[in-house]
């Protein structure tokens, strides 16, 4: 027959292990451990035993306060668990999740931080001016000709005010000049426009990197050095670059510039790139005009300026196809450059 301690304390296993939720389980071990409970009762009745049983019942006691305790303990963790899959059933994980795709930057602006990247290492600060502009900065200041004909209504985008939408970035090159005196080492990225038939390699807005440096005694030498290791940074140490006579009124002598690498799709072929030159002495005489002085001194100061596809360059080092990708806005495109 066992003692009604190990009675007791099978007994409150058993309730433990029935035991539902935590108040069950509570209300089980103030029933059998709690200040009047039927185990710890035993405790006070130790004093009333013989010499020979007080050391049989309190190791009997211990047991069953030891035993009780721990699968109360077991019982919560395990009501716990069960609880939280319950929770977690409700959760059907084979459902598809929502993807927050990361953004990425445009072709045009990781084209020009590549470009502004090398120009920067070569010394050149950035400068700017307004896209609509007057017509004094975009032809007269860089001696263009009353008649010449990019300044046609064809050609270009007036405002019923006379001024127009800038043809080009070379009006930073007279809005640099006007603000500070030489040397001058500067490139301006931003939006050109003219009336072109829109096709794939033209836009009415394309963008264009200008570039000026005077300085004392700069030659076209330099102007050469300065593109051709540009361009090698850019499209890789093959490249071979080629200069072509032109002709442009703010520059004298003028030139094209031509591009050709292997490691350039369709590389066979000479790629125009950029127009360039030495800086022309009547450039100067009217950036002093309105200056009011003699600080671009055409006799003390030479300098040269280019004007580089930005749209082309892009096009060429990501292998895009057609200019208006590049506006289009369509994710399908632009997801191939994040
Ligand atoms: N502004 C010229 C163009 O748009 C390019 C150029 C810039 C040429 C600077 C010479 C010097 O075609």
């Amino acid at each position: 027959m066992p003692h009604e301690l190990e009675q007791l304390r099978d007994a409150a296993l058993a309730d433990v292990a029935a035991a539902g939720d935590e108040q069950a389980l509570e209300a089980a071990r103030v029933r059998y451990l709690g200040r009047a409970g039927s185990i710890s009762a035993w405790a006070e009745r130790m004093k009333s035993l013989s010499k020979e049983q007080k050391p049989v019942v309190g190791k009997l006691l211990n047991q069953a306060r030891t035993s009780v305790t721990a699968a109360i303990t077991e019982r919560v963790e395990r009501l716990r668990i069960e609880k939280e899959s319950a929770a977690l059933a409700s959760i059907d994980i084979s459902l598809p999740g929502r993807v927050t795709e990361p953004g990425s930057l445009h072709p045009l602006t990781q084209m020009l931080d590549r470009a502004i990247g090398i120009f920067r290492r070569m010394g050149f600060a950035l400068a700017e001016g307004p896209d609509v502009e007057s017509e004094w900065h975009c032809f007269d200041a860089l001696n263009t000709a009353p008649d010449h004909p990019a300044r046609n209504e064809q050609d270009t985008f007036y405002l019923p005010d006379g001024r127009l939408l800038r043809t080009h970035t070379s009006t930073v090159q007279i809005r640099t000049m006007e603000k500070s005196p030489p040397p001058i080492r500067v490139i301006a990225p931003g939006a050109a426009y003219r009336r072109d038939e829109v096709d794939a390699t033209h836009s009415a807005q394309f963008h264009q990197i200008e570039g000026l440096y005077v300085d004392k005694k700069v030659s076209v030498g330099d102007l050469k050095g300065t593109l051709e290791f540009f361009l090698q940074e850019l499209f890789g140490a093959e490249t071979q670059i080629r200069f072509r006579p032109h002709y442009f009124p703010f520059t004298e002598p003028s030139f094209e510039i031509d591009v050709k690498s292997n490691a350039l799709k369709g590389g066979e072929k000479w790629l125009e790139m950029c127009g360039c030159g030495m800086v022309h002495p009547a450039v100067y005489e009217q950036v002093n005009r309105a200056r009011g002085d003699n600080a671009y001194d055409p006799e003390k100061w030479s300098g040269f300026a280019f004007g580089l596809g930005m749209d082309r360059l892009a096009m060429i080092l990501f292998d895009i196809p057609d200019i208006r990708y590049f506006a289009a806005n369509d994710l399908r495109f632009l997801k191939q450059f994040a």
